[in-house]
């Protein structure tokens, strides 16, 4: 299998842009911080729908890990993650080096407020500025007519779609659904942390948001329903639970009845922090 190919600078990224542009090319971009698994290729999937030429970003990028967070230790693959790409028929990987991203002097922030506030910001207080900042930069780095992010992050998704329509970036973001394990667990490149016992709780945590969902679609009282699931995640296994609420599904603003819905929720399985998300079904 040929791995695509793969640039870490700028200037080369934005040559063969231009190249496949003159040729009247659309291009699609599938951020990733590597360790890639089968949630990112389902997302060079529907890059590979919706353009003629896929290009996959590879950049752990520091600035949105906090000092105690998982930077140093966060998994780092790249060949195999070129491998992968290459079985999946990418055209292009992106691999910066910090330097090139942020380049010494580098001293630009970007704050996106609305569904920023609360839930990860209220126990990641600068991830989505390290986020926003990045995902800014990639776009505008290789001016994609759609990038592709994932359900599972939905915040994210949220915060990504804010910024772009707020900076009128000019690119269609598209949110793809979370892939899940044979037990429901959402992909992730943290689920490499987890233990064998580890795998087994977090493998209930889909389970009990699709339980509260259907109990808030029902008609439970929200605020006992995400006690309840508190309590049950806590008693499957979960170390601590950081929140668990139910949002607006498109402004992340707390949930009322007569709009669409999604439970968030991020908990902690001895030392690695799990986050999921799902929809509550219209009654
Ligand atoms: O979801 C991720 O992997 C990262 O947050 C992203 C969007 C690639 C930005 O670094």
């Amino acid at each position: 299998m040929t791995r695509p190919l793969a640039v870490d600078s700028v200037s080369a990224l934005r040559a063969q842009i231009r190249d496949w542009r003159r040729d009247g090319l659309r291009v699609a971009l599938v951020p990733t911080m590597g360790a890639l698994h089968d949630g990112h290729i389902s997302l060079v999937r529907i890059a590979q729908e919706r353009a003629d030429r896929c290009v996959v970003s590879i950049f752990v990028n520091p600035t949105q890990f906090a000092p105690s967070e998982d930077l140093d230790k966060y998994p780092r693959q790249l060949g195999l993650d070129l491998d992968l790409l290459g079985a999946a028929k990418a055209d292009l990987a992106f691999t910066p080096a910090v330097s090139e991203m942020y380049p010494a002097g580098f001293a630009t922030r970007i704050s996106v407020g609305g569904p920023s506030v609360g839930l990860e910001s209220d126990f990641r207080p600068s991830f989505f500025d390290g986020v926003a900042t990045v995902v800014a930069k990639l776009i505008l780095q290789t001016n994609p007519d759609v990038a592709i992010f994932g359900e599972k992050d939905y915040q994210q998704l949220c915060v990504v779609r804010q910024l772009c329509r707020d900076l009128d970036l000019p690119v269609e973001i598209i949110g793809a659904p979370t892939i899940r394990d044979a037990h429901g667990l959402a992909m992730s490149s943290r689920n490499a942390y987890l233990d064998e016992g580890e795998l087994a709780v977090a493998r209930q945590f889909n389970t009990i948001l699709r339980d509260t969902a259907a109990s808030l679609a029902a008609g439970a009282d929200q605020q006992a329903a995400m006690a309840e699931a508190s309590r049950l995640l806590i008693a499957a296994g979960f170390r601590s639970v950081d929140y668990v609420e139910a949002r607006d599904s498109h402004t992340l603003a707390p949930w009322r009845r007569d709009r669409e819905g999604r439970v968030l929720a991020a908990a902690w399985l001895g030392k690695t922090r799990l986050i999921d998300n799902v929809d509550v079904p219209s009654a």
